[in-house]
């Protein structure tokens, strides 16, 4: 068995940490013969849960778990840490605004960008889950110079999953028939859910998704808006934001990071802009990415029509909007 790799989770206490820290314990993320150290970071007021999560993971007794190490301190946390799961925020309640967010948000994602600087391995992989994650990346990294912006990334894999499991199901195929479905810009209901370099498996024959399914219409409206309000309409229902379909997202954003991604197949994530597609530079962007050697690459020269581009604009301009009010905040 190889040496163990150290992985952090902010919010272990909450409720996507607490299916996630069962997948990334049992293997699904670094894989079924890599043994982990698992650090768990939350607020002082959380201990006593944060102590029931410990005891539990305990119980399931996991054959790649070596060690599980609670705490409030940012810096224990972190310590010599391989990979970084910061999904630790305040999530958002029915009826409340992202940009509402943005404030309470922004000092957590600044105070650990700091700490992360000063005692994580300066490879260490970032994912930010908690919300608004483009900008609460952008402030990590930002506060983190020591480590390289590749590193730090934020989830619109949750994005991807819904828009594929849409298409899936109108097509009435596997999800694992469709693939290379793009979500650009922010993880917000401006995101923009592309099929049109899509791929579907219908009947045996490999099609693009927008020949499959052979209606334009629903493709710009419909589609688009159920994807982009997805996370609205889970917290309708239940009250509490998506949790088992993020951490699941989260973990496929970060196997693939880790393992790579497949042949010619891409997915989503975003990652620090420098500028591809006419985006502007220094924010965090979601785009089509290929990963080899645990290096992300924006896959270029996919066509982009006046559609795609006005969304794709309008996506980022709410992320320079956010920028501009994240360093505001960060200069008080
Ligand atoms: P939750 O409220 O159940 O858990 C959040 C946990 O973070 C709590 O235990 C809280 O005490 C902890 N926390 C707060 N401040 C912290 C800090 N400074 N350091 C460490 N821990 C801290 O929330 P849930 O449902 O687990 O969601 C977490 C975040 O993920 C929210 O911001 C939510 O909006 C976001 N999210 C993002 C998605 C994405 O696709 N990017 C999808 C779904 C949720």
């Amino acid at each position: 068995m190889s040496e163990a790799v150290k992985v952090c989770v902010t919010g272990a206490a909450g409720q996507i940490a607490y299916s996630l820290l069962y997948s990334i314990a049992k293997g699904d993320v670094f894989g079924s013969d890599q043994p982990i150290i698992l650090t768990l970071l939350d607020i002082a007021p959380m201990e006593g849960v944060l102590n029931g999560v410990v005891m539990e993971l305990m119980d399931c007794a996991m054959p790649l778990l070596k060690e599980v190490i609670p705490t409030c301190d940012e810096k224990v946390a972190f310590k010599d840490i391989d990979a970084a799961f910061l999904v630790g925020a305040m999530p958002r309640r029915e009826g409340m605004e992202r940009k509402d967010l943005l404030a309470a948000n922004i000092k957590i994602f600044k105070s650990q960008g700091a700490a992360l600087d000063t005692v994580a391995k300066k490879t260490v992989k970032v994912v930010v889950v908690g919300n608004p994650a483009n900008t609460n990346a952008l402030i990590c990294s930002k506060y983190a110079p020591s480590i390289p912006k590749e590193n730090f990334s934020c989830l619109t894999r949750l994005d991807q999953n819904r828009a594929q499991a849409q298409i899936a199901a109108r097509l009435g195929i596997p999800n694992s028939a469709v693939s290379n479905v793009i979500i650009w810009g922010n993880h917000s209901s401006t995101q923009f859910p592309d099929v049109r370099h899509a791929k579907a498996i219908v009947n045996g024959k490999t099609v693009p998704v927008p020949e499959a399914v052979k209606d334009d219409n629903y493709l710009k409206n419909e589609f688009l808006t159920t994807v982009q309000k997805r996370g609205g309409e889970v917290i309708k229902a239940r009250k509490l934001s998506s949790a088992m379909s993020a951490a699941k997202a989260t973990a496929d954003h970060m196997r693939d990071w880790w393992f790579g991604t497949q042949g010619d197949n891409w997915v989503s994530m975003g990652v620090f802009s420098t500028g591809a597609y006419g985006i502007p530079e220094g924010i965090m962007y979601s785009y089509p990415v290929r990963i080899a050697n645990k290096q992300w690459k924006i896959v270029e020269g996919l066509e982009i029509n006046d559609f795609a581009r006005e969304k794709m604009d309008l996506t980022a301009k709410e992320l320079c909007e956010e920028r501009a009010m994240a360093e505001e905040i960060c200069n008080q």
